[in-house]
């Protein structure tokens, strides 16, 4: 009989706690892994918590199909890429019309819109679902980003909220479109999770190497920080982490780890869609480099040889200077993903709701902050504007700008790196500008490419006559 109200296929950490989520809060889910001791390990985690009697675990994919009420919702949750298209053509056969697949994992979103395309005239719903918050977020309450067949979404729609973090009561589940919308949102929204983690890398390398301060001070500094408009996530867990102390040396656990960064790929989707839909993420992709000179750790090393250590004197940065700054090169990083979010939303016919993605995210997901809170609200007053000109963050850019300016400059001058923050603060400072300098790029162009330039007054497609230069 089929009795499961839904079905969850991939039993690793994340599709694990997602199922005890799902059983919590009383939905009975049908489980299955392609290694089959897997189910039998989580049965005894469900048993052990109490949630046995939502489960019902079944080895056989077939028969774990025929566990779940029609029209079925099945969420699987498998490694992006081939997994997925895979476990899809194994169920396929076993689907009948109406039946949707709601796929959970970080895809590519051009991936999920494929996907999608080619379920569709099968009669085959397909979910594409960002979902955030790691292993904690999946078991506790994620921020769940839905894109793909609006119809399916309503038969699963109850699950996913219930599921969802809540933010004063509501929920963070949304639908925001169709295809790969919901996957493109994650993926921006991991951009911005890079932008901010790059950004208060900085920050602290000046609180190390310029003002010479113990992890245990950093990490006190970050839970200050962490009761103002600072406050999110992300700042919590770095004074954690800079807290922490490693149990077989006592020593502060974070000068232990090494400094090469890892990255499973979105950053660069996020920064690869705003180069191609022409929308400048200069925080995104600063951040995205900045991993990638991190792994270069042998590089680095000879390149020291070469240079000498970067001659980092006491830096006059202070403490409230590098809060500000992070405030402001947080906003630019926003606004840039949130221009993205719109150009992708125009581009692909998504009708992306801005409002409701800051909204959902301003719980359960890794970017979640007080500053979302604020920045929904403005978009909730209409427009997809550049966040840098809604009135409230003119206010807070006017009051922050300039010490991001101040650490800016003196990362400059102190030789600390500031990929991400430098970056921001070049975006603002061109943004801000009535009168930039590619007037003189157009010039260029057109003297060796007649490619022409505009006049004011005059018209476009204008041509210069220009001295030739063959020859010489
Ligand atoms: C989240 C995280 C999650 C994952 C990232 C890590 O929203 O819960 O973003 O999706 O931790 O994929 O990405 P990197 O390995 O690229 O840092």
């Amino acid at each position: 009989m089929s009795t499961a109200d839904i079905g969850l296929i991939g039993l690793a950490v994340m599709g694990s706690n997602l199922a005890l989520n799902i059983a919590e809060k009383g939905y009975t889910v049908a489980v299955h892994n392609r290694t089959a001791s897997r189910i039998d390990d989580f049965v005894v985690t469900a048993k052990a918590q109490g949630l046995d009697g939502k489960v019902i675990p079944e080895a056989d994919l077939a028969k774990f199909v025929q566990a779940i009420k029609a029209p079925r919702s099945i969420i699987i949750m498998v490694k992006a890429g081939k997994p997925v298209d895979e476990m899809i053509e194994e169920l396929l056969p076993l689907l009948d019309k109406g039946d949707a697949i709601i796929e959970c994992g970080n895809s590519l979103f051009t991936d999920t819109q494929r996907r999608f395309d080619y379920l569709k005239p099968k009669g085959i719903g397909y979910l594409g679902v960002g979902v955030s918050g790691g292993e904690e977020g999946a078991r506790h309450g994620p921020s769940i980003m839905v894109g793909g067949s609006k119809e399916q979404w309503h038969n699963a729609e109850a699950v996913l909220t219930a599921i969802a973090a809540k933010f004063n009561g509501e929920s963070c589940c949304a639908y925001l479109g169709e295809g790969g919308a919901g996957h493109f949102v994650k993926t921006i929204h991991n951009g911005i999770e890079y932008g901010d983690m790059q950004m208060i890398a900085e920050v602290y390398g000046v609180m190390r190497d310029g003002l010479g301060m113990s992890p245990k001070d950093c990490a006190a500094v970050f839970k200050e920080w962490n009761k103002g408009p600072l406050n999110s996530y992300l700042i919590e867990i770095t004074g954690h982490v800079l807290d922490a102390v490693d149990g077989e040396t006592g020593k502060p656990l974070v000068e232990l780890i090494l400094d090469k960064a890892g990255q499973k790929g979105t950053g660069v989707w996020s920064a690869i869609a705003a180069q191609q839909m022409g929308v400048p993420a200069t925080a995104i992709e600063g951040a995205v480099a900045a991993r990638s000179i991190s792994a270069r750790k042998d590089e680095r090393v000879a390149a020291e040889a070469i240079y000498g250590k970067p001659n980092r004197a006491k830096t006059d940065v202070t403490l409230a200077e590098l809060e500000k700054a992070l405030l402001a090169g947080k906003i630019v990083s926003y606004a840039q993903g949130f221009a993205v979010i719109a150009k992708a939303s125009e581009e692909n016919g998504w009708a992306l709701p801005l409002a409701t993605i800051a909204k959902i995210w301003r719980a359960g997901c890794i970017i979640r902050s007080r500053f979302l809170d604020q920045m929904s609200s403005a978009y909730a007053k209409g427009g997809n504007v550049n966040l840098l000109v809604v009135p409230d963050f003119v206010a807070i850019m006017k009051d922050s700008h300039p010490s991001l300016r101040k650490v800016v400059a003196a990362a400059a001058t102190g030789e600390f790196p500031m990929i991400c923050l430098s970056a921001a603060l070049s975006y603002f400072d061109s943004y801000r500008q009535a009168q930039g300098t590619a007037n003189l790029i157009q010039g260029q162009r057109d003297f060796f490419g007649a490619h022409g330039f505009e006049i004011a007054g005059r018209g476009a497609d204008l041509h210069g006559t220009w001295p030739s230069t063959l020859g010489k």
